[in-house]
């Protein structure tokens, strides 16, 4: 039986989960400095849907990428359950990930030559399993797959199954090595709204089996049904909602 509670004992319920704090992102190309993220300050309370709204453009994927220690911040920390990211090395750091976080592309990024069952099998393979012998991956990842109500695709290819199908393949697949945290940037981008609503109950539903979900949306209708968020515009956090979070720039027409 797949122990989806395995790594949720680190931390109790509604306690932060992940910390940020002061992160700034400033690039400078041919001596210019441009400031994608000024001073952000947040936290994300464990076994949370938490969502990052914002229109195209505020920072939203580079702020991810910092989350995911994918990139470093110019200045300030993002603390992971209780640890710094920034401390580590990159290869420690890459560890950590395929431990810690399952990841959730807009465009499903599924292998399409292989069969549902085979893409989340492959997601145990290269991140080892998940603590499990491998006799038991398949079972795994037939659990995963029912887990996200896509059980039934098993043996089907990418190819055969819908846009909100293989999207539920991508997220037993981001189940694979049980992550504590999901993190999804558009996962509904791509699919019509009735199917991103209901992709993003199923993300909701992941709460209460132990897992914080990260959803990154620029779609304020979708980010309004998280239990926490924060909106981003021009790199700088505009309005909050169920969390502790520092309000950098106010602006006056923020819909919550
Ligand atoms: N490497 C880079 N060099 C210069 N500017 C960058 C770089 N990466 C991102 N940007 C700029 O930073 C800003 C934020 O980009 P980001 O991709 O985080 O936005 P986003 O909120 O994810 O947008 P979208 O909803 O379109 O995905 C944009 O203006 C973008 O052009
Ligand atoms: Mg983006």
């Amino acid at each position: 039986m797949l122990n989806l509670d395995k790594d949720a004992d680190y931390q109790l319920p509604g306690s932060p989960f992940l910390q940020v704090e002061h992160l700034t992102r400033v690039i400078t190309a041919r001596a210019q400095k441009t400031t994608l993220l000024n001073d952000i300050t947040f936290t994300v309370p464990t076994q949370s849907l938490f969502t990052i709204n914002g229109p195209s453009g505020s920072g939203k994927s580079t702020l991810l990428n910092m989350l995911t220690g994918i990139d470093r911040p110019t200045e300030g920390s993002v603390i992971f359950a209780g640890q710094e990211l920034k401390a580590q090395s990159e290869n420690a750091l890459a560890r950590w990930r395929g431990r810690n976080v399952g990841i959730i592309f807009q465009f499903f990024q599924l292998i399409p030559t292989l069969t549902a069952i085979e893409n989340v099998l492959l997601a145990l393979e290269l991140g080892g399993g998940g603590n499990l012998p491998r006799q038991a991956w398949r079972e795994r990842a037939q659990i995963c797959l029912s887990i996200v109500d896509a059980g039934s695709f098993a043996q089907r290819l990418p190819a055969e199954l819908s846009g909100g199908q293989q999207q539920r393949v991508a997220i037993a697949r981001a189940l694979a090595n049980d992550p504590p945290v999901l993190i999804t940037d558009e996962p509904t981008g791509n699919l019509d709204s009735r199917t991103a609503h209901a992709i993003f109950t199923t993300l909701a539903n992941l709460t209460t089996q132990g897992k914080t979900v990260i959803y990154v949306t620029h779609d304020p209708q979708l980010a309004s049904l998280a239990q926490a968020r924060i909106d981003l515009l021009d790199g700088q956090i505009v309005n909050t909602h169920g969390t502790k979070a520092t309000i950098t720039s106010r602006q006056e027409e923020v819909h919550s």
